[in-house]
């Protein structure tokens, strides 16, 4: 698995088997909220989402799955709603959301490029704030946690990049892709 070989890829609905199954991975489960295979289907059909899954060379022909929102939206507000990658802590994800920001900014013209992040997932929260996403506020206790361990709510961050503050880490070089 190298860098070079992250690739985004649309999502075909012969993929969405292995996008639950990614999805429903306890690994996963706590920091997302999973869709049922109508959601996923519709975001793979309606012009507004984008669903893409993440290839990382040979032999990890589906290392995860990355959703767009908003493509379409009149405020070129465009939400990155989910990002799920099976190999974890080896620097793809970074990867993916330079690629992302990318895309929302170059390619769909967005003006601001949000997500929303729970507060137990301090590994999602270092990475996007590293990328450069800006906390605007928290949604108070707006999720429901509930495992063998825990019964209760969490929090909500949301977190922005604006069009400006992204070309800004263009110019400084902060922005490279392999
Ligand atoms: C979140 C996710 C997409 C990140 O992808 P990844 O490939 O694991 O991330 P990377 O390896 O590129 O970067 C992770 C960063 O978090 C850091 N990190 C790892 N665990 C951490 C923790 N518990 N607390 C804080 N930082 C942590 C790593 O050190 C790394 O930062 P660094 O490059 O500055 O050292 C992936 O882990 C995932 O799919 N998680 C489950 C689903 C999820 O949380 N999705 C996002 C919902 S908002």
């Amino acid at each position: 698995m190298t860098a070079e070989a992250l690739r985004l890829r649309p999502t075909m609905l012969s993929d969405l088997d292995d996008v639950i199954a990614i999805e429903n991975d306890a690994r996963n489960l706590p920091f997302i909220t999973p869709w049922d295979r109508t959601q996923h289907e519709g975001a793979v059909r309606f012009p507004d989402f984008r669903h893409f899954i993440i290839e990382a060379g040979p032999g990890v022909e589906r290392a995860g799955f990355v959703i767009l929102q908003g493509c379409r939206n009149p405020h070129r507000s465009v939400e990155l709603k989910r990002i799920v990658l099976q190999p974890k802590g080896q620097g793809l994800g970074r990867l993916c959301v330079r690629q992302l920001k990318r895309m929302a900014f170059r390619d769909l013209h967005a003006h601001r490029f949000w997500l929303d992040v729970k507060g137990l997932n301090t590994r999602a929260q270092h990475l996007y704030q590293a990328e450069g996403f800006v906390e605007e506020g928290r949604l108070r206790e707006s999720v429901r946690i509930s495992s063998d361990q825990a019964d209760g709510y969490d929090s909500l961050i949301v977190m922005s990049l604006l069009d400006r503050e992204y070309q800004a880490r263009v110019a400084m070089g902060l922005e490279l892709l392999p």
